[in-house]
């Protein structure tokens, strides 16, 4: 979600939050833990480090790559859209600059197609990614597949990238909208190598004819998961349902007996009565699902286990990061601790990523800081000009994460770019934390720019 709203009167959500008391305790506790267990922290950090690298022969990922631009000098006449969002009087920033069609750095932002991932065209060789550039289905199509997501199916041991089809015009559905793309459905490509995508068309369609349906192509689908159960062989796909003035705010569950769809459209709703808007699906280890989503107008995030069909939630629901205004989470796991990147709330233009930590998936969670590392100062408090949309875990490689977000287009959002880096966990998180007397309690996660990078051989 990337519009601001208003209070919407009718829900309110009366989950338990946390008690004071507890926290001190538990905050005494990890104290006396860390004096006992916890050698120096540049210790841990040098050994958790080592073990990386040995590991894995990804100390590439962790090199810091420095990133230049100089802004161009401001001209006469600029883009009216642009100053109108600005204000006459206010300075002109790199974010002005990112969200002008006719900025002199927009080739910077959204390179040109001739220097498009391709992997039809350049052969299986390089698989390098360059985050920002297009990126070529093996048909020699950009793929469509924003707010994206992936599953990894170990029946057909393939990967399956679910997200928007944007591919369609965009505009303002009345002069106070957000920029909006009518639903075209939830595509799906393939791939073995995370690099080579092929395209398995739309898995689950828009709605033209039926304007009361949820997706009739007038309302907002966004953000697909799809998630697999183990126990009724069916993959379960969770999203963003909403109208076009985002007031549903509900959660939509589909179905299908094949990674490839077609999904059938089950129904909506809004979860323990509330207003939900960016969401994601968390499958833990031991086949337990969890709905994570921002609630309470995006002030705070709610997670709730769901029932063991994965169509539903269960009443088991934690309100977590209250008034923190997060959205966009992405949720894995590292070693029995989970964490989570979210994004802030400025619509559809860029802003500082934040990681969080947790010992339960059902919090409390702490927030650990902005774990974007290298390009420059600007790259680090704008996610590198993109969204979190996901985290894929490298399989086989312990510690090691894709971070895939979207690098909005709100100009042309079938434009938008895919910004891919590496995501460690490992070391120690150098932001103070709330409950701990100021010990670090958390591995520290780090994402890496990269202008090009490329995953382990193997
Ligand atoms: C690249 O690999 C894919 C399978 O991953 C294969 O289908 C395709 O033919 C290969 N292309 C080239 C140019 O080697
Ligand atoms: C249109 O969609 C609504 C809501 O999903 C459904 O109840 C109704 O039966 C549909 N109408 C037609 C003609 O399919
Ligand atoms: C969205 O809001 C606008 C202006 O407030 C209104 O004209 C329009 O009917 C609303 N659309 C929907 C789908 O609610």
């Amino acid at each position: 979600m990337r519009i601001k709203y208003r209070k919407s009167s009718a829900f309110h959500c009366n989950a338990g939050s946390r008690c004071s008391i507890s926290v001190v305790l538990w905050s005494i506790l990890a104290c006396i833990l860390m004096i006992h267990f916890i050698p120096l922290p540049h210790q841990k950090n040098e050994e958790s480090r080592l073990r990386l690298c040995d590991r894995l022969c990804t100390r590439e990922f962790e090199v810091v790559e420095e990133e230049n631009f100089r802004l161009p000098p401001p001209r006469g006449k600029r883009n009216p859209r642009a100053v109108k969002r600005r204000g006459p009087g206010k300075q002109h920033t790199v974010i002005d600059e990112f969200l002008d069609e006719s900025s002199d750095l927009r080739p910077f932002f959204f390179p040109d197609q001739k220097l498009a991932i391709w992997p039809a065209r350049d052969g299986n060789d390089s698989k390098y990614f360059y985050p920002g550039r297009l990126w070529m289905d093996t048909d020699g199509n950009p793929i469509q597949a924003h707010g994206g997501a992936i599953l990894f199916d170990e029946r057909t041991e393939t990967y399956y990238w679910y997200g928007e089809n944007k591919d369609g015009p965009t505009y303002h559905a009345h002069p106070k909208g957000t920029a909006r793309v009518d639903v075209i459905g939830v595509n799906c490509y393939s791939s073995k190598d995370l690099w080579t995508w092929k395209n398995e068309g739309v898995v689950l369609p828009g709605v033209e004819s039926n304007f009361t349906h949820d997706l009739h192509r007038s309302n907002v689908l966004e953000r697909p998961k799809v998630i697999y159960n183990d126990k009724t062989s069916n993959y379960v796909m969770w999203m963003h349902i909403d109208d076009a003035n985002y007031t549903k705010a509900s959660v939509g569950v589909a179905i299908s007996d094949s990674p490839l769809g077609p999904f059938t459209y089950l129904r909506r709703i809004r979860p323990h009565s509330c207003d939900s808007r960016d969401m994601t699906i968390f499958k833990d280890d031991d086949q337990n699902a969890y709905l994570i989503y921002s609630s309470d107008d995006n002030s705070e995030l709610h997670v709730s286990r769901l029932t063991d069909d994965y169509l539903d939630v269960t009443r088991e629901m934690q309100r977590i990061l209250i008034g923190q205004h997060r959205e966009a989470p992405a949720v894995f796991k590292h070693k029995a601790t989970y964490y989570m990147i979210t994004s802030g709330c400025t619509g559809w233009a860029p802003n500082r990523a934040m990681a969080h930590a947790a010992e339960s998936i059902m919090g409390p969670w702490e927030t650990i800081g902005n774990p974007c590392i290298g390009g420059n100062r600007v790259f680090r408090v704008t996610t590198f000009f993109s969204q979190s949309a996901f985290v894929v875990p490298l399989r086989g490689h312990s510690g090691v994460f894709i971070f895939m977000a979207d690098r909005w287009n709100p100009s042309e959002l079938r434009d938008s770019r895919y910004v891919w880096l590496p995501l460690t966990v490992g070391g120690v998180a150098d932001e103070p934390l709330e409950y701990n007397f100021g010990f670090p309690v958390w591995s520290k996660v780090s994402i890496f720019w990269h202008r090009r990078w490329r995953l382990p051989v193997g």
